[in-house]
C-alpha cells in the first residue's frame, strides 16, 4: 500500500480522533481490499478486535483474553447509541436488545465465520451481556443462569479440538432466547443442527474425539468410573485418537466438574446425568469391541468378536442381552415384502454396523441432551413474548479434502448469504422505495441460484443424491457423481471433470473422483467419497431392536423405531433431506426478526495472539462478502432513524429546536440539519426517517452533541453551581439578618432594661425629691392657707362684728328713728286727725280686716279644693289660727257633700249590696280573722246556678222560695269530724241542707228555729247553725258546716233572719263554743294547728265531749 492511501486512511472522524484506523468501514477511504485488510490489521494490532461495516460487527478473534468484557464495559456499553462508543460487540447486543424490548421487533443475532473465528464466543458474549443489562430478581436470575448454564453442557457433548479450534463445535446451534414485556428473559429454546457424528468414531490427526470422553477419564472419581466400568487411560480406547489426547491450556478434569454442575443447574436429575454418563462410557467402549473373519462352512464370510469381555461389559452397562447384541453385530436382517432375510455380516460390515451403532448412540444422546435442556429453561408462561434468537452455526469451511459434511455446512453457508441478502440489501433497497428515498439500484451477486443448484426439488444436487440412495441396484458414490454429471453439467456454478460440458475437460485440477461448486464465497472441490453412505446413515434395524431392547430407560428412549410393534419398512429421512428441512425452517424462522451481524475472522491457522495472517484475513473477507457489504452500505444511507427520535438526540444542537420544537419533528430536523449546514447530498428525508448518507455526518452530530452536552453540562453546573452560593449565599445573609435583628433586639433590650432600670432609679429619686419638694411646699401652703383662712376668719369676724354692730347700730337707729317718726307721726296725725275720729271708727276697721281676711280664705280655699273621693284625706292646711274650727267644719262639710255625691251614683242593687257589706262590716270587722280577704270578695249568694242547671232540678222543683244563698258547703260528720258536701240553700223563710250530687234535701229547717251561729274568731270556714230546742230539726242537734264564703252566709242569715222574724239573730264569735249533738253538748275548739294539710282546717272528734278544729 502506498503512502498516499495510507495517508487518506489515516483521515479520522473527529469522534473517532482517539480510535485506531476506522472504525466503520463505512469511512475507509479509498475502499479496496488491501485498505481494508491494513485497516483491521491496525486495529487488530491495537487490541481493537471489532469494526464496523455500518452496524454489521466484525469481530477478530483476539485468542487471548482481553479487557474489554468486564461489568463495567457492560455498564458502559448500557444504553448508550450504537455511534457513541467504540466499537464493540456490546454495542451491537445493546442495540438488539433494546429494539427488542422498547419497540417490541424480535431479534436474531446471526454470527458466521469460519472454525475458529471466535462464533461460539462471540455469542455467549452477547448471551452474558444480556443477562448483565436485563431485569433482576430470584426468578429472573435462574432462568439466566440456565441458559448461561446450557453452554458448557453442550460444548462438552458437542464441540472437540480440531486443527483449527481447540473448543470447535461439532453442530449448529440456534437459540431463541425469549423475553417478556418488560425484557426481562422467560426461558429459551434451543435448535441444534447435523452433529458431526463422525467425529465418534475416527479423528483426522491432531484432532480429538468430543470433550466429554476426555473429561470423564480425566474428571470422574475411581469409584464412578468402576461404577461406569471405564478406566482412566485415554489410550485403553480406539475411539480415542491418541497424538493429541490432552489440548494445551484445557483442564479436562476441571471442565468435567463445570459439566456436571452445569447439568446439576439446568435442571437434570441424578439418575438422568448417570444415565448419560453410562450411554457416554457404552460409545466409548463399543469402540473396543474387534471383529475376526471365520470362515463358515457355507463359504461365506463371518465375524466373530474377538474379546466378548468388553461386549459384556456394555450389555451390563445398558442392560442389553449379550446374546441378542452379539446377534446384531454378526447378522443383518432385510425385510421386504414380509418376508425376513438374514445375511451373516463379514468383518468390515461388522465393524461399520458396530461405528453406526456408535454414531447413532452418541448423535442421538446429543439431540435427546437438547431436548432435555429445552424442557428445562422452556418458558414457563403463556404470555405472549418476545424473542432474540442467536444462531452460532459452522462457518463456511474449504479444505483439502471435502466431504458431505463441508457440502452440507456450506449449503447452509449459502442460505446464510441468502438471507443476509434478503434481509439487508433487499429490506434496504426496499426501505428506500417505502421511504420515497431516490435510489439508484446496486448490483449484488444474489446467490439463489447456488442454493437452487444444491436445494431444487427435481434437480437439486441433494435430490439427486438421496434418488440416488433410494434406486434399487448397485449404488455407489460413482454413481451419483455420474448421475450429477448429467443433470448438472450446465450449471453455471457446478463443475465436474466428466461432465457433458467440456469446459472442465483439461482442467488437472479437478480430480475425476470430485465435483467443484463455485459457492459465493469461493470454490469448493468436493471429493464424493462417503456422500451415499453418510447421506444414508444407516444403522442395521437388528441394533437398534437390540437397543430398544435394552434394560435402560434413556438407550431405549434414543430408538423408537426399534420398536417391532412399530416397524416402519419406509426408509427414514436422509441425513441430507433432514438439514434441508431443518435449514429451510430456520430460514423461515429467521426472515420473520430483525438480524444483527457478527462476522468473525479468524487471524491466524496458529490460534495464537498477535499474529495477523494477512492472506487468511483476506481469503475470509472475501468470502464473507465484506466488501460488498460496504460497497451497499456506501452506495445507500449508512444511518437512518425516524424523525421524533433523531430530534430529540440531536435538538440541542440549534437554537431553534432547543429546548423544546414545536411543530412536526419533520421540520424541527430540516431547521436543525439547515443551521448545522450539512451538506445537501449527505442526507435524504424520507416519510418517517432521516437518512444520512455518511457515518462521517452521523459521527460529527455525535461530536457536536457531545460537545454541546459538555458545555450544556457545563452550564448546568455553572447555574447549579450559582444558584447552590446564592441559595446559601442568601441563606446565609437571612441567618445573619436574624442573628443580627436577634443580637440587636437582645443588645438593646439590655440596654433599654439598663436605662430603664437607671431612669427608674433616677425618676424615683426625683419623684421622691419632687415629692418630698412638694410636700414641703404643700405643708407650707396649707399653713399659709390655714393662717390665712384663720387670719381672715378673724378679720372677716372682726369685720363681721363689726358690720354687725354698725347694722345693730344702724337699725337701732332706724328703728328708733321709724319708732320715734311713726310716734312723731301718730302724734301728729292723732293731734291732726283727733278731731275727726269717732269712738267706734276702731271697731270698723277691725271688722274690715276680717272680712277681708275671710274673703282671702275662702277664695284660697276654693283653689285648693282635695278630689271628690269620698277615702281622700286630703285637706288643705288651715291658714290663720282663727280659723280652726271654721275649717274643720269645712271640712266635714265637704267630706259629707262628696259622700253624699259618691252614694248618689249607686243604683239600688248596688246600694242592697254595700248594705249587706256594711252590715258584714258591722257583725265581723276586727271581730274574725277571715273578715279583712272577704272585703274584696262580692256577695254573690246563688254560688250553684239551681234554676239553670239540670242537674239541680229536682231541688229547684222541690223548694219554690226564691234561693238567696246556693252554695256547696262541708257538713261536719258529729261522729268523727269528718266532712262531707251537702248543698246549702238559704231561702226567704227556711235554711236547707241538699245532697250535692242527687240534689235529694236532707233537713229543712225554718229561720224561726235557728237560734245562733257560732264561729271561731280565727282565719276559718267553720261554723255552728244552733237550732231551737225541741224543734223538728233539732231531733239530730245543731250543724256543724265549714264554708269558703262564711262571712256572706253569716251575713245574708243574719239580714234574712232580721227581715223574716223582726228577731236578731245571734252571732257568737268565740275559739270555743258548744254544740248540741243529739242529746250530748259537744265542745268545739279551735287550735293553731300545723300547716300539715296546707291552709285546709282539719276537724278531728277528740272525744264525745270534745270536737277540735286545727286551724292553720
Ligand atoms: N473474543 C475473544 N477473546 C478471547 N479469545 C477468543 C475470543 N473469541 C474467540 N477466542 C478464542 O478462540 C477460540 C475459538 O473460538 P470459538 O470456539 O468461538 O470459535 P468458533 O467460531 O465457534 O469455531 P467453530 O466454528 O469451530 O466452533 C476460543 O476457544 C477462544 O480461545
Ligand atoms: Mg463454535
Amino acid at each position: 500500500m502506498n503512502a498516499d492511501k495510507m495517508a487518506k486512511m489515516e483521515v479520522k472522524t473527529s469522534l473517532l480522533d482517539d480510535m485506531i484506523g476506522v472504525g466503520d468501514m463505512v469511512l475507509l477511504e479509498p475502499l479496496d481490499e488491501d485498505s481494508f485488510i491494513n485497516n483491521l490489521k491496525k486495529r487488530f494490532d491495537h487490541n481493537e478486535v471489532y469494526t464496523y461495516i455500518g452496524s454489521v460487527v466484525i469481530s477478530i478473534n483476539p485468542y487471548r483474553s482481553l479487557p474489554i468484557y468486564t461489568p463495567e464495559k457492560v455498564e458502559e456499553y448500557r444504553n448508550r447509541n450504537f455511534y457513541e462508543l467504540s466499537p464493540h460487540i456490546f454495542a451491537l447486543s445493546d442495540e438488539a436488545y433494546r429494539s427488542l424490548r422498547d419497540q417490541d421487533k424480535d431479534q436474531c443475532i446471526l454470527i458466521t465465520g469460519e472454525s475458529g473465528a471466535g462464533k461460539t464466543e462471540a455469542s455467549k458474549l452477547v448471551m452474558s451481556y444480556v443477562a448483565a443489562v436485563c431485569g433482576k430478581g430470584a426468578e429472573v436470575n435462574q432462568v439466566k443462569e440456565q441458559l448461561l448454564q446450557s453452554n458448557p453442557v453442550l460444548e462438552a457433548f458437542g464441540n472437540a479440538k480440531t486443527m483449527r479450534n481447540d473448543n470447535s463445535s461439532r453442530f449448529g446451534k440456534y437459540m431463541d432466547i425469549e423475553f417478556d414485556f418488560k425484557g426481562d428473559p422467560l426461558g429459551g429454546v434451543i435448535s441444534n443442527y447435523l452433529l458431526e457424528k463422525s467425529r465418534v468414531v475416527k479423528q483426522p490427526r491432531g484432532e480429538r474425539n468430543f470433550h466429554i470422553f476426555y473429561q470423564i477419564l480425566s474428571g470422574a472419581s475411581e469409584e464412578f468410573l468402576c461404577k461406569l466400568k471405564l478406566e482412566r487411560d485415554f489410550s485403553r480406547y480406539n475411539y480415542l485418537g491418541l497424538d493429541s489426547a490432552r489440548v494445551n491450556g484445557v483442564d479436562d478434569a476441571a471442565n468435567f466438574r463445570t459439566v456436571r454442575n452445569a447439568m446439576q443447574i439446568v435442571g437434570f436429575m441424578d439418575h438422568e446425568t448417570q444415565s448419560v454418563f453410562e450411554v457416554v462410557a457404552a460409545v466409548l467402549k463399543l469402540g473396543n469391541i474387534e471383529f475376526k473373519p471365520e470362515s463358515r462352512a457355507n463359504g461365506l464370510d463371518e465375524s466373530k468378536i474377538k474379546d466378548k469381555n468388553e461386549l459384556k461389559e456394555i450389555c451390563e452397562l445398558t442392560g442389553i442381552d449379550q446374546s441378542v447384541l452379539e446377534r446384531a453385530f454378526s447378522f443383518r436382517t432385510v425385510e421386504a415384502k414380509q418376508e425376513k432375510v438374514s445375511t451373516t455380516l463379514n468383518v468390515a460390515q461388522a465393524y461399520y454396523a458396530r461405528d453406526a451403532l456408535a454414531k447413532n448412540l452418541y448423535s442421538r444422546l446429543f439431540s435427546w441432551l437438547v431436548t432435555r435442556i429445552n424442557e428445562s429453561i422452556k418458558a414457563q408462561t403463556k404470555v405472549r413474548k418476545k424473542v432474540m434468537g442467536v444462531l452460532d452455526i459452522y462457518g463456511f469451511e474449504i479444505f483439502e479434502d471435502n466431504s458431505f459434511e463441508q457440502f452440507i455446512i456450506n449449503y447452509c453457508n449459502e442460505k446464510l448469504q441468502q438471507i443476509f441478502i434478503e434481509l439487508t440489501l433487499k429490506e434496504e433497497q426496499e426501505e428506500y422505495i417505502r421511504e420515497g428515498i431516490e435510489w439508484t439500484h446496486i448490483e449484488y451477486f444474489n446467490n439463489a441460484i447456488i442454493c437452487d443448484l444444491i436445494e431444487n426439488n427435481q434437480t437439486g444436487i441433494l435430490a439427486m443424491l438421496d434418488e440416488e440412495c433410494l434406486r434399487p441396484g448397485t449404488v455407489t458414490d460413482d454413481t451419483f457423481l455420474e448421475k450429477l454429471n448429467q443433470v448438472c453439467a450446465t450449471h453455471q456454478h457446478f463443475e465436474s471433470r466428466m461432465s457433458k460440458c467440456s469446459r472442465f475437460l483439461n482442467d488437472t485440477s479437478l480430480p475425476h473422483s470430485c465435483f467443484r461448486i463455485q459457492h459465493y464465497a469461493g470454490k469448493v472441490m468436493y471429493q464424493v467419497e462417503g456422500f451415499v453412505d453418510k447421506n444414508n446413515d444407516l444403522l442395521y434395524r437388528d441394533l437398534s431392536q437390540a437397543m430398544w431392547k435394552a434394560n435402560h430407560s434413556l438407550i431405549k428412549a434414543l430408538f423408537p423405531e426399534g420398536n417391532p410393534a412399530k416397524i416402519n419398512l419406509k426408509r427414514p429421512p436422509t441425513a441430507g433431506s433432514q438439514f434441508k428441512a431443518s435449514v429451510a425452517t430456520l430460514m423461515k424462522n429467521l426472515q420473520t426478526k430483525n438480524p444483527n451481524y457478527i462476522r468473525c475472522i479468524k487471524p491466524n491457522d496458529k490460534k495464537a495472539a498477535h499474529i495477523f495472517n494477512e492472506a487468511l484475513v483476506c481469503h475470509q473477507i472475501r468470502y464473507l462478502g465484506l466488501l460488498e457489504n460496504v460497497r451497499v452500505r456506501r452506495a445507500g444511507y449508512a444511518f437512518r432513524q425516524p424523525y421524533e427520535p433523531c430530534l430529540e438526540r440531536y435538538k440541542m444542537l440549534c437554537k431553534q429546536t432547543w429546548p423544546h420544537w414545536r411543530g412536526p419533528a419533520r421540520a424541527g430536523v430540516e431547521v436543525l440539519f439547515n443551521e448545522l449546514r450539512i451538506p445537501e447530498e449527505e442526507f435524504s428525508f424520507g416519510r418517517s426517517k432521516i437518512f444520512i448518507r455518511n457515518p462521517r455526518t452521523l459521527f460529527k452530530l455525535e461530536d457536536l452533541r457531545k460537545q454541546r452536552l459538555e458545555d450544556l453540562a457545563t452550564l448546568i453546573g455553572k447555574i447549579y453551581r450559582g444558584w447552590k452560593c446564592r441559595t446559601h449565599f442568601l441563606l446565609m445573609k437571612k441567618c445573619q439578618v436574624v442573628i443580627a435583628s436577634w443580637y440587636r433586639r437582645y443588645s438593646q433590650q439590655k440596654k433599654y432594661q439598663k436605662i430603664k432600670s437607671s431612669t427608674i432609679t433616677v425618676q424615683s429619686y426625683i419623684r421622691g425629691w419632687k415629692a418630698r419638694k412638694q410636700l414641703r411646699e404643700l405643708k407650707h401652703l396649707k399653713r399659709c392657707n390655714e393662717a390665712a383662712t384663720v387670719i381672715a376668719a378673724y378679720w372677716h369676724g372682726t369685720q363681721a362684728r363689726r358690720e354687725l354692730k354698725r347694722l345693730k347700730e344702724e337699725a337701732r337707729r332706724k328703728h328708733a328713728v321709724a319708732v320715734i317718726w311713726a310716734y312723731w307721726l301718730g302724734l301728729k296725725v292723732r293731734r291732726e286727725y283727733r278731731k275727726f275720729f269717732r269712738a267706734n271708727a276702731g271697731r270698723k276697721i277691725y271688722e274690715f280686716t276680717l272680712q277681708r281676711i275671710m274673703q282671702k280664705y275662702f277664695l284660697e280655699m276654693k283653689n285648693k279644693m282635695p278630689s271628690l273621693s269620698p277615702i281622700d284625706k286630703n285637706w288643705p292646711a288651715r291658714p290663720y289660727l282663727f280659723l280652726e274650727s271654721t275649717h274643720k267644719e269645712l271640712k266635714r262639710i265637704f267630706h259629707l257633700w262628696r259622700c253624699k255625691k259618691y252614694r248618689d251614683q249607686f243604683t239600688d242593687q248596688q246600694k242592697l249590696i254595700y248594705e249587706e257589706k256594711l252590715e258584714a262590716s258591722e257583725l265581723f270587722k276586727d271581730k274574725k280573722a277571715l273578715y279583712p280577704a272577704s272585703v274584696g270578695q262580692p256577695f254573690q249568694g246563688a254560688y250553684l246556678e239551681i234554676s239553670e242547671n239540670p242537674k239541680y232540678k229536682k231541688l229547684k222543683d222541690a223548694v219554690d222560695e226564691k234561693i238567696i244563698i246556693a252554695e256547696v258547703v262541708n257538713k261536719i260528720n258529729r261522729a268523727n269530724g269528718k266532712a262531707a258536701s251537702r248543698i246549702f240553700l238559704l231561702t226567704k223563710n227556711n235554711v236547707l241542707l241538699a245532697d250535692q250530687k242527687s240534689g235529694t234535701i236532707k233537713s229543712e229547717v225554718p229561720l224561726g228555729d235557728v237560734t245562733k251561729v257560732s264561729m271561731s274568731s280565727q282565719n276559718d270556714g267553720f261554723f255552728a247553725v244552733h237550732l231551737k230546742e225541741g224543734s223538728e230539726a233539732a231531733s239530730k242537734g245543731d250543724f256543724l258546716l265549714s264554708s269558703d264564703h262564711l262571712i256572706e252566709m253569716a251575713t245574708k242569715l243574719y239580714r234574712t233572719t232580721l227581715s223574716q222574724t223582726k228577731q236578731k239573730l245571734n252571732i257568737e264569735i268565740s275559739d270555743e263554743f258548744l254544740v248540741q249533738f243529739k242529746q250530748d253538748k259537744v265542745c268545739v275548739k279551735f287550735i293553731q294547728g300545723s300547716q300539715k294539710n296546707g291552709n285546709i282546717p282539719t276537724c278531728k272528734r277528740k272525744n264525745n265531749r270534745l270536737l277540735e278544729v286545727a286551724v292553720p
